[in-house]
């Protein structure tokens, strides 16, 4: 590994960006619990609300606390990219990680002040044209992943993308518990992107009534579909029911929108991921990175008894 990691984490996990769900309360938890809390720009308003939100957190936390980052879309209809960039070289999160689109845009503003780029990808192709545009990591999307889900192997997609690129793997999808987060890192990844196992707790944005149907769900009671916001989503039937959308076949893809209009669909119909089974209540984000730490352990002295026995 050529890069210098993050410092003090207590696991390597990123608590993921989560549209409507993640904001300061959420960021600063998993921050002050020891694993770095993402959220994405455009869960505030206006740039005014982002400005106080950036600077809520840098506010709250201390110098022990593990690093934020900041989830900015790229895409090339989104309007407020170049207002953002500004509060980013203000604020500097420790990484930016780009969705919906190229790299690029942002690599020079966080580069300048010595933060991390990380590329959110979900197949070889794009993962191959962040690392040209000089990523140091990638988050990489696999099957089972809440939200714009990709559809890979996590082991797959890991094994591939170790052949041409060995910066940083932050891998997503369905993992929820402390054994998955040792077994993406035997994998070959770096850090593991959680947002399901997130999703319920005090902390979250989420409404109550979405937070009690992760907590009721199990990873058959999801399908995945493109219906909602034009690109492959993995969303809890329960909600689609309740939207008058048929769950077992919830039809053609819908146009694509990164905007406004998506933004009322996702409030009525809730997205997670194949790790919803693991959450049983409403938690406290420290609880649940205490939780993680336990498993995690637990699963490295498995690693070291069966290595033993072999
Ligand atoms: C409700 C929800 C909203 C999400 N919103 C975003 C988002 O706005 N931007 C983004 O890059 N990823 C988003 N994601 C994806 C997460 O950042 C992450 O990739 C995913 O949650 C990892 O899989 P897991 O849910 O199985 O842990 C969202 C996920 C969920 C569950």
């Amino acid at each position: 590994m050529h890069h210098e990691g993050l410092k003090g984490l207590r696991l390597p996990v990123f608590c993921a960006p989560m549209f409507l769900v993640s904001g300061p309360d959420l960021v600063v938890a998993a921050c002050k619990a020891g694993v770095p809390g993402a959220f994405p720009s455009t869960n505030t308003r206006s740039i005014e609300e982002l400005d106080q939100w950036m600077d809520e957190i840098v506010d709250r936390l201390s110098p022990g606390d593990a690093p934020w980052i900041m989830n900015l879309i790229t895409h090339s209809t989104y309007t407020r990219l170049e207002e953002e960039l500004r509060l980013v070289a203000a604020y500097k999160p420790a990484v930016v990680i780009t969705a919906l689109g190229s790299p690029k845009p942002v690599m020079d503003t966080v580069k300048s002040y010595g933060g991390l780029v990380f590329a959110d990808v979900v197949n070889l192709k794009l993962a191959r044209k962040a690392v040209e545009a000089g990523v140091d990591g990638l988050a990489c999307i696999s099957a089972g992943a809440g939200g714009h889900t990709g559809h890979l192997s996590p082991f797959a997609f890991i094994s591939a993308i170790r052949e041409f690129f060995d910066g940083f793997i932050a891998v997503g999808g369905g993992v929820s518990d402390g054994a998955g987060v040792a077994g993406a890192i035997a994998a070959g990844a770096d850090y593991v992107y959680m947002g399901t196992r997130f999703l319920p707790t005090f902390e979250s944005m989420a409404q109550d009534e979405y937070k009690d149907m992760v907590i009721a769900a199990g990873a058959d009671d999801l399908v995945v579909s493109s219906a909602v916001t034009g690109t492959p989503a993995s969303w809890l039937k329960p909600s689609l029911a309740a939207a008058g959308i048929d769950p077992d076949n919830p039809g053609d893809a819908a146009a694509r929108d990164y905007s406004g209009g998506a933004a009322k669909r996702w409030r009525d119909i809730w997205a997670a991921g194949q790790g919803v089974g693991r959450s049983r209540s409403r938690e406290a984000v420290a609880d649940v990175v205490e939780a993680l730490e336990r498993e995690f352990m637990a699963a490295v002295e498995r690693f070291d008894r069966i290595i033993a026995q072999c």
